[in-house]
């Protein structure tokens, strides 16, 4: 017996040290502000677990919103879809458009809860209250424009809420965070936040730094100074790398070029790292450029049909 369990012990460890959740952001539309169906979510999360050179690893769907785009609070089809295809989700509620929106999130996830029961409450790995809604409501972030943001007060109160919702629930074990980028944690305006939060998900991309040497040679060094910033401000709660990536295409970013090599590089040296060190990772993302151009575009696949095209770059680790 003994043995056995010190066996069973050994086996654990090492497989904790490679169990992170490996998976994709996905939006709720298409570019070209198409809402995304059941089908298409069902498509995008294949795909994803279909990637060549992954050993099918990229189980898990980040969202961020639980309203199915263009209504007011239908469930979001992608909980049918991640039921359907067994995709493990982050959930997140919308927190940037006032507390009006935010009841509305809370009602979907409550009818998630009640449509789909625990086939749905047994895949969710996480929930997120907001995204870079901090970010959001400093000076550089007011520039970006998508919704007003949210105050640390308010995501508190808006997390609070959440707890509330989930309590007494299948899904009232489940971690509740918050996403914001790394400066937003590295502001200690908004460790009040944190200190509300089970875990915390970090954005970081070293493209976006500027004001920072952000070349692709020092990009690991960037990544993982801005991972450690935030791990030193996260009050020992867990870090979950929620978005990051490299482009594909688009303008040159200080000394950051977008190009598939680069990209290869990232991958090879940011993902994988992260991988192997058993570090929840949303990599930013499989598709970002369907029906529409964006730019830069960070999607590992091009623009057309995503069983189809072939990804950009290697993916292999
Ligand atoms: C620090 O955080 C506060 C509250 O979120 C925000 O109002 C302020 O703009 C932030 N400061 C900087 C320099 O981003
Ligand atoms: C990137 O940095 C991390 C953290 O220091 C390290 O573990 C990893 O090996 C680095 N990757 C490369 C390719 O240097």
């Amino acid at each position: 017996m003994r043995l056995t369990s010190t066996f069973v012990a050994a086996a654990a460890t090492i497989s904790t040290a490679s169990a992170g959740y490996k998976g994709f952001n996905y939006g709720a539309n298409f570019l070209n502000n198409q809402a995304k169906v059941q089908a298409d979510f069902e498509y995008e999360f294949n795909a994803a677990k279909t990637l060549p050179n992954t050993n099918g690893q990229f189980t898990s769907a980040r969202l961020y919103t639980m309203i199915q785009h263009g209504t007011t609070n239908t469930v979001i089809s992608a909980i049918p879809a991640a039921i359907n295809t067994n995709t493990q989700l982050l959930l997140g509620l919308w927190a940037s458009a006032g507390q009006a929106n935010v009841n509305n999130e809370v009602a979907a996830l409550k009818a998630a809860i009640s449509q789909y029961g625990t086939k749905f409450t047994n895949l969710v790995v996480g929930i997120s209250v907001g995204s870079e809604d901090l970010y959001r409501i400093t000076p550089t972030g007011i520039a970006n424009k998508a919704g007003a943001g949210a105050q640390p007060s308010e995501l508190v109160n808006y997390i609070k809420q959440v707890r509330a919702a989930i309590k007494g629930t299948g899904l009232a074990s489940k971690p509740v965070g918050h996403v914001d980028t790394w400066t937003a944690y590295d502001n200690s305006t908004n460790a009040v936040v944190v200190q509300n939060c089970d875990f915390i998900g970090v954005d970081a991309y070293p493209y976006f730094q500027t004001t920072m040497a952000n070349s692709i040679g020092t990009a690991n060094k960037t990544f993982y100074d801005a991972y450690q910033t935030t791990i030193n401000r996260a009050q020992g709660k867990p870090v979950w790398v929620t978005e990051t990536g490299w482009p594909v295409t688009g303008p040159q970013s200080n000394q950051a070029v977008a190009s598939a090599a680069n990209a290869r590089i990232y991958w090879e040296d940011v993902s994988c790292s992260l991988i192997k060190k058993g570090v929840n990772l949303f990599y930013y993302t499989l598709q970002d450029n369907q029906w529409g151009t964006a730019s830069p575009s960070f999607g590992i696949k091009p623009a057309g049909d995503l069983q189809q095209v072939q990804p950009a770059f290697n993916l292999a680790c």
